[in-house]
């Protein structure tokens, strides 16, 4: 996205791209929807054609408001919130959902976004008092989602969250004794697991989102199962399961699960008029502008338009050139327009916006990431423009590490969005790409354990006492190269000993399951203690485990760079956000203080909070926590402990190559290093748009590769 902004903002005309011309045909105010995109042509057959599941259809749902709700403060606000429960699709249905989950130990629910399932059916199951003695858990792939329900159905129940309504993500939790209906990430479930694999505190465990199909997903359908099966040994503590999805390749996850029975809850889905790109895009985010453009001189006021891209860069790049362009004395005469961003790092304040109901005279534009695909409803929206492409993290075949990369969606993904245009009315779903590119894409998202570094779940999967991967019931199983590559990335760590098909773990493994994160940042912290600074990489793990404590404004990038200055460090990024950290602690983690250097107080606080968790685990490891003061050399020479295997070596020429797949890279225009020519870097992750760029580096010396991997580093034959 570098130099994207600027050109654009300045050429407020769009024009000469897309096919797009100005002489747009006139549309009647009032009209909608839209027809007449230039560039796009209709395809009727499919505006029927978006899979609506027939429904349960047997209207006699209960109107139960007794049960788990407390009617101690039977205020307007509660009596409304009831309303708003009563006219979810999913009500009429809730007797004959809950005589099917009395029925089978698994069921399948489907149901449209907004029908009801996540926040209502933990409600309907406590109600009845079918959680008995346990708890019912409700999984979910993003701790945003896990956080906003369980605050939303706590509301609804009227108790305080932490009551009988809590959540747990990771670094984060708000549960007590009392709890009965607990929103978790699925990663924060998968790692219960490995204290207590048969699940033994829940009575209901609800995997929702199933078709997002995240590792930690994927994996808990197996330990579930796996646990079903020998509860159903000790009478009386049967675990029921169900598994949640608004869309989904129904008959794989039925047969998994035994043939299981599948239910649909009829969503209210109105017709969403299609429309494809007549020719192939060579730039998909010009593409979506300018149609969002066309639509918004087009569409009446409170026409809402919800934009699909990818990333939290180039959403906030777009989100401030169409505010840049919408200033424009000749789009004056459209309505005022109102552009949010919408992604998972989003705080949850600036998030609320979006669900803002758009004034009269005004419409709102939301720019998202896939988050809006099935995680989040957003009201008013009548018009979607799909990129179709969404950022993906995809695993480097032969190497440790994941990229995160911008890939084309599935077709499953692209009907997903379509639908969210016919939430309230009928609507239009433009889509930026051609019908015969739709046609080539897969028709479901490749899983996450398919295209995913398998180290962190196989160390998981260990500690759960799972010693043959191979062997473990997956739902899709990854190959068998993949997990021997894991395999041998835990055991470069020193995590796991392989003994005739036995994974084993050894102490240093069994220490490193113990921290919530990935298996090379839980080894940076384990060596802590030999090179004296377990304090200082406990912080730079806690900051790189936060979303990013830079802030970059629009426009005001440059300014911000410099009021950093001060922070800099010469030996890189990790050495830098020490440096910041220390400074926000000698501020008194002042507000203001944050705000003047550009600094996110949030996710600097978000950090500190992480830190202390990960201190407690050290003490529970027994791992000392000793400083190196001012000597970073020592700092950086830890790092390696864990990161060996992202490291790149500079070429005659100037270019990088990373040591272990010998790809060329780049040092990303935000890192302290950029412009520097080190030997040898050690990058924190790699992100490719367009180029590959090594984000969060440091400068590493040979020598030291050398001795924390001497085997691994003899093969890469590397100049010392
Ligand atoms: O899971 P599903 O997509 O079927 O729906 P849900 O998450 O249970 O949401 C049902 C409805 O509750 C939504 O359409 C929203 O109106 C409301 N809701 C809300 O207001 N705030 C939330 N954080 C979640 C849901
Ligand atoms: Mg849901």
């Amino acid at each position: 996205m570098a130099g994207f902004q600027e050109p654009l903002a300045k050429r407020p005309k769009i024009e000469g791209y897309c096919r797009f011309n100005s002489k747009s045909t006139h549309i009647p105010i009032q009209q909608s929807p839209v027809r007449n995109v230039n560039g796009y042509f209709g395809n009727k057959q499919h505006s029927s054609n978006i899979p609506v599941p027939k429904s349960i259809n047997t209207p006699q749902g209960k109107a139960n408001g007794s049960g788990g709700i407390h009617s101690n403060r039977n205020t307007d606000h509660l009596k409304n919130l009831f309303k708003q429960r009563s006219a979810l699709p999913i009500f009429p249905a809730r007797s004959r959902l809950l005589e099917e989950l009395k029925k089978s130990d698994v069921v399948i629910v489907i149901g449209e976004t907004g029908s009801g399932k996540t926040t209502q059916i933990p409600q309907y199951l406590h109600e009845e008092r079918w959680d008995r003695k346990g708890t019912i858990c409700i999984t979910q792939p993003r701790r945003v989602a896990a956080i906003t329900i369980a605050k939303r159905v706590a509301e609804e129940m009227n108790t305080n969250l932490g009551g009988l309504v809590g959540y747990s993500v990771r670094f984060e939790e708000l549960v007590s004794q009392s709890t009965k209906l607990k929103y978790v990430t699925d990663g924060m479930l998968l790692r219960e697991a490995i204290s207590d694999p048969l699940l033994s505190k829940y009575s209901w465990i609800i995997l929702d989102e199933a078709h997002e199909r995240t590792i930690s997903t994927d994996v808990l359908f197996g330990i579930v199962k796996g646990a079903q099966k020998s509860r159903k040994i000790v009478a009386g503590d049967p675990l029921k399961v169900i598994v949640m999805s608004a869309t989904m390749d129904v008959d794989h996850f039925s047969n998994y699960f035994n043939k299981c029975p599948v239910l649909y809850i009829e969503g209210r889905q109105h017709p969403v008029e299609m429309f494809y790109a007549r020719e192939k895009q060579e730039d998909y985010i010009l593409a979506t502008m300018s149609t969002v453009f066309q639509i918004h001189k087009e569409a009446p006021p409170q026409h809402d338009i919800l934009v699909f891209l990818t990333g939290q860069e180039e959403i906030d790049s777009v989100t401030h050139s169409i505010r840049q362009i919408a200033k424009d004395s000749s789009l004056q005469e459209y309505p005022k327009l109102r552009v949010y961003p919408l992604y998972a790092a989003l705080p949850a304040l600036q998030q609320l916006d979006v669900f803002r109901e758009t004034a009269s005279g005004e419409r709102k534009i939301i720019i998202s990431t896939n988050i809006a695909e099935t995680s989040v409803t957003i009201p008013g929206i009548r018009y979607v423009v799909d990129s179709g492409r969404a950022k993906i993290r995809t695993y480097i075949p032969g190497s440790g590490f994941d990229v995160l990369k911008v890939k084309k969606i599935s077709q499953a993904q692209a009907w997903q969005r379509t639908g969210r245009a016919g939430r309230e009315t009928s609507g239009c779903c433009y889509r930026a790409y051609t019908l015969n590119e739709f046609n080539a894409m897969t028709v479901n998202p490749v899983p996450e354990i398919l295209r995913s570094n398998l180290a962190s779940v196989i160390l998981q999967l260990v500690a759960v006492g799972i010693k043959n991967i191979l062997t473990f019931d997956f739902i899709d199983k990854p190959s068998a190269l993949h997990v021997q590559q894991a395999v041998e990335h835990l055991s470069l760590l020193g995590a796991i000993t392989l003994r005739s098909e036995t994974l084993e773990l050894t102490e240093t493994g069994k220490k490193m399951a113990q921290f919530p994160i990935d298996p090379r940042y839980a080894k940076i912290i384990l060596s802590g203690p030999e090179y004296g600074c377990t304090d200082e990489i406990l912080t730079i793990v806690a900051v790189l485990s936060s979303e990013s404590i830079y802030i970059n404004p629009s426009g005001k990038k440059d300014v911000a760079a410099n009021t950093r200055r001060k922070f800099t460090s010469v030996e890189g990024d990790h050495i830098t956000m020490l440096k910041i950290f220390r400074a926000f602690k000698a501020s008194k983690e002042n507000k203001v203080w944050a705000h003047e250097n550009y600094l996110n107080h949030r996710n600097l606080m978000y950090a500190i909070a992480v830190r202390k968790q990960l201190v407690q685990v050290c003490q529970r490891c027994d791992i000392s926590i000793v400083s190196c003061q001012q000597n970073f050399d020592s700092v950086r020479r830890c790092i390696v402990a864990g990161l060996f295997t992202n490291v790149a070596e500079l070429q005659f020429g100037g270019k990088y190559i990373t040591l272990d797949t010998k790809q060329e890279a780049t040092l990303h225009p935000t890192s302290v290093l950029f412009g520097g020519k080190p030997a040898y870097v050690l990058f924190s992750e790699l992100v490719v748009t367009g180029k590959t760029y090594m984000h969060i580096n440091s400068v590493v010396d040979a020598q030291w590769l050398y001795e924390v991997a001497p085997e691994y580093f003899r093969k890469r034959h590397i100049k010392r």
